[in-house]
């Protein structure tokens, strides 16, 4: 039984099936679409929600530094997450690397995991552009009954002035509905658009940066970096690295341009540029954004959960408040679009691996897109995101994002020794420094995140556990045949 649960999936396996499924899914997306995809994904509620935040909170102005740290960690991953791309064009992203060097069992703890990417992550965009939503209306003077857009362990204040708990968040289990049906109505029509929604987004970041840089106080950068308070992840250097776990989730989303390497053109030339051209973008404007803010507000009056608008404040621009907001709804919407695509994808692959039932890969005959997976999603994504506390799926999403960085990066160590003559389109540069480095740097991110959310990430693989010894062993294709051989 042991070996068994390292059975691989051969490269050979893997090209057949992705010529099989050329066939069921359309390949579409051009380099550009897929750094659009990219931009898509990365660019929401981390940067918008978190950066105040984390500056008020762990790092100061230092928050740009917390930044930087967190894109070398993605740049370590982001790098690994290329060579697979290109050597394993094939649906599925990190789980079906770890098939191909890691085996079964490790390939499905992957899959069980990424579960907390991308579907737990569209749930916790969709809560916060649900809060966006309402402050957005307030703004012209339309407010949504508190109880409904808020879950039951979310504190609400009536108009009457009485604080109760909301009942349920149904904007963002709305979101999650219409961006749902445009995923089951075709990726091309969903890749188009996202482009227009990255377009606009990018647009809103430019301007910040562009309408605050005059207006930014030097003052406010003094000290960089304020004194630890004598409490790890306080401000100081520990708050620093504190800092970069929070908004890590900021940088989420760059590994779902792999999970459509199936629907690219031109996987080998275009993965690498979708993945690393996505993050580098993204890793300027967070920068330039996160100067921007700390220049404007003093760090210590960016705690609350608009930061952008107490910023935008501080300039003659306060008119431009509304529109930002906007556009912050608009991004989101692209955020959550890639993550349930990234999701219905991964469940894809795993269903045609026998791994998961036949349902999640039942292809639309007329749209050509795994429809029923999207059914299936929208129903349990909605439910959560109408009802859970954010800040709890938030956590969530960025444990398990890193711990799937991680076994990543532990693929391609594993795969240049088991497989080191296999042609790779693109390789790592200096391997093993850059998987290595990607581990560490993920890990330390990881162990920021503290006890609780360790507990609960082992409690979800426990369950993923269960699953596969009582249902997905019984049913893999890949033992299947390797008993048939
Ligand atoms: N990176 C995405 C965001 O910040 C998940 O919303």
């Amino acid at each position: 039984m042991a070996s068994s649960l390292f059975a691989k999936k051969s490269l050979a396996d893997l090209k057949e099936q992705a010529e099989e499924t050329e066939s069921s899914l359309k390949r579409s997306l051009s380099a550009l679409n897929l750094v659009a995809l990219g931009i898509g994904a990365i660019i929401g509620a981390g940067l918008f929600s978190l950066t105040g935040l984390a500056a008020a909170n762990y790092a100061g102005p230092a928050v740009t530094l917390s930044f930087l740290l967190a894109a070398v960690g993605c740049a370590f991953a982001g790098l690994c997450y290329s060579e697979f791309a290109t050597m394993i064009p094939v649906a599925g992203s990190a789980y079906t690397y770890a098939y191909a060097t890691m085996g079964e069992f490790i390939a499905w703890i992957i899959g069980w995991d990424l579960v907390l990417e991308y579907a737990v992550g569209a749930a916790t965009v969709s809560i916060s552009w649900s809060a966006y939503v309402v402050s957005f209306l307030h703004d012209f003077n339309i407010n949504l009954p508190p109880e409904l857009v808020a879950s039951p362990w979310q504190p609400v204040r009536l108009p009457s002035g009485e604080l109760v708990h909301g009942i349920v968040n149904l904007p963002a289990a709305f979101i999650v509905a219409v961006i749902s049906w445009l995923l089951i109505t075709g990726i091309q029509e969903s890749a188009r658009v996202n482009a227009v929604v990255v377009v606009i987004k990018v647009a809103v970041v430019v301007a910040f940066i562009g309408a605050g840089i005059a207006y930014i106080n030097p003052v406010h950068y003094e000290p960089f970096i304020p004194e630890n308070t004598g409490e790890f992840g306080h401000f100081g250097f520990s708050g620093i690295l504190r800092a970069a776990g929070i908004i890590f989730f900021a940088y989420i989303g760059f590994d779902a341009v792999s999970t459509a390497a199936q629907e690219a053109k031109n996987p080998q030339k275009d993965m690498p540029i979708g993945i690393i051209g996505s993050l580098i973008i993204c890793t300027i404007l967070y920068v330039g954004f996160a100067t921007v803010m700390t220049g404007l507000v003093p760090y210590t009056e960016l705690n609350n959960a608009a930061p952008v608008a107490t910023a935008v404040d501080r300039t003659p621009f306060r008119w431009l408040n509304s529109a930002i907001k906007l556009a912050i709804i608009c991004g989101y919407t692209s955020v959550i679009l890639v993550m349930l695509l990234g999701q219905s994808r991964v469940f894809f692959s795993m269903s045609r691996d026998g791994l998961l039932p036949g349902v999640f890969s039942r292809i639309h005959p007329t749209h050509r897109t795994p429809w029923l997976t999207n059914v299936i999603f929208a129903i349990g994504v909605g439910i959560f995101a109408a009802l859970a506390p954010i800040q709890l799926v938030g956590e969530m999403t960025s444990i398990g994002t890193l711990l799937a960085f991680v076994i990543v990066c532990a693929g391609i160590l594993v795969m240049r020794r088991s497989n080191p003559d296999v042609p790779r389109p693109f390789r790592t540069p200096w391997v093993p420094f850059v998987p290595i480095m990607g581990i560490i740097s993920c890990g330390a991110l990881m162990l920021g995140l503290g006890l609780g959310n360790w507990l609960r990430l082992v409690g979800w693989l426990v369950l993923g556990v269960v699953v596969y010894f009582f249902y997905s062993r019984h049913h893999s294709k890949v033992r299947a045949s390797a008993a048939r051989h």
